[in-house]
């Protein structure tokens, strides 16, 4: 995080402006990007918000998390795009998309997966593909390719690269965004600023990031909010009394095979993709992971 001011980022292309039939007034998630923007939660930490849910994570004293008190804006949820031709399922699992000596402009996007009742989503899906520097997708690999899950705070991260423009689009991030069992919402990310956003007939302003120069790279932020109602994993509320920790046999930082068998909170899973266990990526919070068997 830096204390710099930011300078103006770069402002959205036609997003639409106070008074138009489009209006929906300072929206919780203008609020949340003007915040990240300015690479300080200020103002969110006055009234909330999701500063509130990263304090209360960072606090670890197990407090519940607050929902977005003002989450007024309902009418937001992300809309949903085309996947496109270039989708391959089965990307790595991993945050950072970039290899050494990959060319590009660095450029990291993040943000939070909301509910539609605005409470931060755990556990939440997200599977990234995008264009590499030429606008070429790796249809027989997985370059610029992966997938993560949300944490605690619902917050996700990925590093990677400006993609590359390619005939007949404007710039663009292709994603998956799905809640443990819930339905997959299929969409892109826009950048703003692009001279291609006015003639791409699949763009949607409402899918720009807030993007800003970081050094010699970009930041890109964006919020999901996905049409279900969040209040589930580790964001539940503590029982009274206090029950045991969930104990088992997962345990974070094993390298797991798919075919796995697993103990957790006295059920057991079966590993459906290979991975090395972390924290919050629990059993019980990872469905595109574990299966649970009982
Ligand atoms: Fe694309």
């Amino acid at each position: 995080m830096t204390s710099d001011t930011p300078t103006t980022p770069d402002e959205p292309g036609p997003r639409p402006g106070p008074g138009s039939g489009a209006d929906r007034g300072i929206s919780r998630k203008t609020l949340l990007r003007a915040a990240v923007a300015a690479g300080a939660a200020v103002p969110l930490l006055a009234t909330g918000g999701v500063a509130l849910a990263r304090d209360a994570a960072r606090s670890g004293d197990g407090q519940r998390l607050t929902p977005t008190p003002y989450c007024d804006d309902g009418d937001d949820l992300t809309p949903d795009q085309m996947e496109g031709p270039y989708f391959k399922p089965n990307s790595p699992l991993r945050t950072n998309l970039v290899t050494p000596g990959t060319p590009g402009t660095p450029l990291t996007v993040s943000g939070y997966v909301f509910g539609r009742n605005c409470v931060p989503l755990s556990g939440v899906l997200l599977d990234f593909w995008q264009a590499d520097d030429n606008g070429d997708y790796d249809m027989a690999g997985y370059t610029f390719r992966g997938h993560q899950f949300t944490g605690a705070t619902g917050a996700f991260a990925l590093k990677t690269i400006v993609p590359g423009l390619y005939p007949g689009r404007t710039r663009h991030i292709h994603v998956k965004v799905q809640a443990p069992g819930e339905p997959v919402l299929t969409t892109q990310l826009y950048f703003p600023g692009e001279p291609r956003n006015s003639t791409d007939m699949i763009f949607d302003p409402a899918l720009l990031m807030n993007v800003r120069g970081a050094g010699g790279g970009k930041e890109g932020t964006f919020d999901f909010v996905l049409n279900v109602d969040g209040d589930t994993g580790p964001t539940d509320p503590p029982t009274d009394p206090p029950t045991d920790p969930p104990g088992g046999t997962w345990a974070s930082g094993h390298a797991y095979t798919s075919g796995d068998r697993v103990t957790y909170g006295g059920r057991s899973y079966r590993c459906l993709q290979a991975h090395t266990a972390m924290t919050g990526w629990e059993p019980p919070n990872v469905p595109a992971l574990w299966q649970s068997e009982s």
